[in-house]
């Protein structure tokens, strides 16, 4: 019999336009690693019967992408803490038990502004919009990079009131109603972690939130960014950067856990952005 090829693969639905196929070759071709990287589209119904078939297959490592990352928790034998903390799981490693659950959407994001932009995240007055699966990705991950109070406001506000709750810094989290955004004054950092931009809907949000200080950064890239990137731009705010650097540093620190070599990310981050992908949806 011949030796079973090693396999990872991203999951999601829909996965097609996914680039972390692209980053996986890049990086593995960077080390000198020989690696089959696959998108594969599966319903939520068959997550589970789909991870037992790839694992069977040779299946190795796994990154999960919407709609997967906070159902797949449950079908973890073992979770990292950043996985526990975060509720979602965006990286399974294959396990003799099973499959092992972990998070590199936080570290990826903060390691695309603290190296790749160098800018310094502490003590900043944070917004975060949005209180869904991309928001619980990174909001943990902030905190731990000493970020000032963060303010959590979402559409609907009872998830908002349950992320704030989940993170358990009372006198540093706080939720608030979208309608009082106005009222907040200005924030050093506002991080657009809604979906909205995806579905080519708008948002209301006053420009008091920005100020000539104001980071503004949008989890998604390509096309689902340009809303609020352009309202971070009309608002005056210092930068407005888009998540194609955090995609591709989540990638590495996937990368990174399944092969145990970390790869050089720059040339393969100014490769996709010369590429001027646009793309309607996250990774
Ligand atoms: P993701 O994994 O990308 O976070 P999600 O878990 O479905 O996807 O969360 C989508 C987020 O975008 C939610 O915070 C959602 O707000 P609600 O919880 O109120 O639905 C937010 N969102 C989506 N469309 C929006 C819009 N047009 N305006 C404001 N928020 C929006």
């Amino acid at each position: 019999m011949s030796q079973q090829q090693s396999r990872y693969a991203v999951f999601g639905h829909p996965v097609a336009h996914s680039l972390s196929p692209r980053i996986h070759a890049a990086f593995a071709k960077q080390v000198g690693l020989s690696l089959r990287y696959d998108a594969i589209d599966v319903e939520p119904a068959d997550l589970q019967a789909a991870l037992a078939a790839f694992a069977a297959d040779g299946g190795r490592g796994a990154n999960l992408t919407l709609p997967h990352k906070q159902s797949a928790l449950a079908l973890c034998a073992g979770l990292s803490d950043r996985a526990r903390n975060a509720g979602a799981v965006n990286t399974l490693v294959r396990h003799e038990g099973g499959w092992f659950g972990d998070n590199t959407d936080g570290i990826g994001l903060v390691r695309d502004l603290t190296e790749r932009n160098a800018l310094d995240l502490r003590g900043r007055r944070t917004l975060l919009l949005g209180a869904g699966g991309a928001a619980h990705g990174v909001a943990p991950a902030l905190l731990e990079a000493g970020i000032g109070d963060l303010f959590i406001v979402n559409r609907h506000p009872e998830k908002a009131d349950a992320l704030a709750d989940a993170l358990g810094q009372p006198g540093r989290v706080h939720s608030r109603y979208w309608n009082d955004l106005a009222t907040q004054g200005a924030f050093d950092f506002i991080i657009n972690a809604t979906s909205a931009g995806r579905g080519h809907e708008t948002m209301d949000l006053p420009f008091g939130i920005a100020a000539g200080r104001t980071l503004a950064v949008d989890l998604s890239y390509g096309e689902a960014a340009i809303g609020f990137l352009a309202w971070a731009r009309s608002a005056n705010c210092a930068q407005a950067i888009d998540g194609l650097g955090m995609l591709v540093e989540q990638a590495a620190a996937s990368f990174e856990i399944w092969h145990g070599q970390r790869p050089d990310t720059q040339p393969v981050y100014l490769d996709l952005r010369a590429l001027d992908v646009v793309l309607s949806t996250g990774d």
